[in-house]
């Protein structure tokens, strides 16, 4: 029996596996994520950063880079395979440590499966990111958690599923003019990538 913990205990208890996982990560996006990135941004944001898995990516593309995420263990493993960053130990799924308007572009990488209030995180986006800011993330095909092991433990960590079509109608609320790419692996969708700017 595995039983659910929230994020930020199942994070910091799968911290030092979480390299492990890489892997498998990467076959969600097969490398379509870079091509929606900017060439160069002031500010750029990773919030859900846990170790930092595309922090190369975005710190090369921005002057300043700052992460956020609410398990300390993920944060400390950030730290220590990246050198100095900005992090702030913070939980996103009600709103976002951040100036309005303050930020050109946000990134949320395997996120939106552990947040609860989809609409109320994409209304703080909105708010923190600059005019022609943009947000970049995606969404899963992931209607279970699947058991993770730490050591002895077992466990699931606690997520949502957000059906796009959804997420979809909350960016076009908000006026974000958005477009998306699609994975599939064999003829099922396994991720969603979006760029969605605001206008
Ligand atoms: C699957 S990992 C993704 C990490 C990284 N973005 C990547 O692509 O490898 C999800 C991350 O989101 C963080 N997270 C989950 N719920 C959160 C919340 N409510 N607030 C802040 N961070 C959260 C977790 O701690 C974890 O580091």
């Amino acid at each position: 029996m595995s039983n659910i913990v929230d994020p930020k205990e199942g994070y910091n208890l799968y911290a030092n596996n979480y390299q492990n996982d890489y892997r498998k990560l990467e076959s969600f996006d097969k490398g379509e994520f870079l091509k929606l990135l900017p060439e160069r941004v002031d500010i750029a944001v990773d919030l859900g950063i846990g170790d930092g898995r595309i922090v190369d990516y975005l710190k090369k593309i921005s002057e300043k880079f700052y992460g956020i995420d609410i398990s300390s263990k993920m944060l400390e493993n950030c730290l220590k395979n990246h050198g100095n960053l900005d992090l702030i130990n913070a939980d996103l799924d009600f709103s976002i440590p951040l100036k309005s308007e303050s930020v050109d572009l946000i990134t949320a990488y395997f996120l939106f499966v552990h947040l609860k209030d989809a609409k109320g995180f994409i209304e703080e986006v909105y708010r923190v990111l600059k005019n022609n800011g943009l947000f970049v993330f995606n969404l899963i095909h992931q209607k279970k958690p699947p058991v993770l092991k730490a050591g002895k433990k077992k466990f699931k960590i606690k997520s949502y599923y957000h059906i796009p079509s959804h997420i979809e109608e909350y960016l076009d609320y908000y006026w974000f003019k958005w477009e998306r790419i699609d994975i599939f692996e064999d003829k099922f969708w396994v991720s969603k990538i979006y760029r969605a700017e605001k206008v």
